[in-house]
């Protein structure tokens, strides 16, 4: 597959100019800082202010990344974020698209979310280090998602079962804020059906609610794994991560085996403007996933 910083991304393009009369006309040489133009080609609301949208290169072959990977993703006009891969390519049917879950929060995230079928997005990358989900062979797996955490853990969790016999136990604890909240629930039956066990919570809810309320670290305690022999992946509000942390250690997961994807405020998504520092490192290049054990020492740093 190819990259988008790959010329052919953004030669060949109908109604775009070649090379030569690009560079001659002042617009951008292909780059990783120069976003490749993708159609919108389908989206779902999945709940109030979330939508998963699905998006397709003007030209080339789709995108090539691992499970934990982020894009910076433009509508045009209204800025750039960084927004986690959640679907595509070989995890998802064949050569599908690239899957991207949204919560609109403000100006760049709502334009995105409201974007009409058919018009085109910007995306640069994919960019950052991934969960590292080969390194787990033979692992009781635990997931455990807060709210919009459960998009950039979707790619993982797709990656676990493609390969179910490699791993132990496999586990997803996700939490929402009410029943309204949660992401992808046809897919959470069909995933605990290839074999994930999963166990949904939610802070509160009304009586026709029959599953857990209670938050996400709670449920640590119901998940069944061995813990000499476990590892966990993270992605959530960092209030829910950190006391996760502590109740897997609580049950005898130590923190060098616990990863998490960190989120800070982005601008060039390639380690150039320094917007993303976390203690000495800089989460667009070095993370967004971590190790705690490595992670916890700057976390403790307050920011100014
Ligand atoms: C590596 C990474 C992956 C991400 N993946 C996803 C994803 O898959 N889906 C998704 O919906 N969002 C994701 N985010 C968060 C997303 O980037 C922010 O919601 C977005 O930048 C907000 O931009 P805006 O212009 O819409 O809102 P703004 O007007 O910039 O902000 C609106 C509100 O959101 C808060 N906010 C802004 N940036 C962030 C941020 N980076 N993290 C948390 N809160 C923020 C602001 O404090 C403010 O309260 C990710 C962030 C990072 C760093
Ligand atoms: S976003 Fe610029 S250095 Fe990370």
């Amino acid at each position: 597959m190819a990259t988008l910083g790959s010329a052919e991304a953004r030669l060949g393009m109908p109604g775009l100019p070649d090379t030569a009369t690009a560079v001659a006309a002042g617009v951008p040489e292909p780059g990783p800082m120069v976003p490749a133009p993708f159609t919108l080609v389908s989206k779902r609301q999945d709940t109030l202010d979330t939508w998963t949208l699905q998006l397709r290169p003007r030209t080339g072959e789709g995108l090539a990344f691992a499970p934990g990977q982020f894009t910076m993703l433009s509508a045009f006009g209204t800025g750039e974020v960084p927004i986690s891969i959640s679907g595509g390519g070989g995890w998802d049917a064949g050569d599908g698209p690239l899957v991207h879950t949204v919560r609109a929060v403000g100006l760049a995230t709502q334009a995105i979310c409201q974007a009409p079928i058919g018009s085109t997005l910007g995306v640069r990358g994919p960019f950052g280090q991934p969960w590292p989900v080969e390194q787990l062979t033979g692992a009781d797996v635990l997931v455990v998602a807060g709210g919009i955490g459960l998009a950039p853990l979707r790619p993982a969790i797709l990656a676990l079962l493609a390969r179910r016999e490699r791993y132990g136990r496999l586990v997803l604890l996700y939490g929402g804020r009410d029943p309204d909240q949660l992401l992808y629930g046809d897919e959470l039956c069909e995933w605990e059906r290839r074999g994930l066990d999963v166990v949904v919570t939610v802070d509160s809810a009304g009586p026709e609610w029959l599953g857990h309320v209670g938050v996400v670290p709670r449920m640590v305690r119901r998940a069944s794994f061995d813990p000499a022999n476990a590892a966990a992946l993270l992605c959530g509000p960092e209030v829910m991560m950190r006391f996760t942390v502590s109740a897997l250690a609580g049950a005898g997961v130590g923190s060098d085996r616990v990863y998490a994807s960190m989120e800070r405020n982005m601008q060039c998504g390639i380690g150039h403007c320094g917007h993303c520092q976390l203690g000495p490192t800089l989460v667009c290049r070095d993370g967004p996933v971590y190790r705690w054990s490595e992670l916890e020492r700057w976390l403790a740093i307050r920011e100014l």
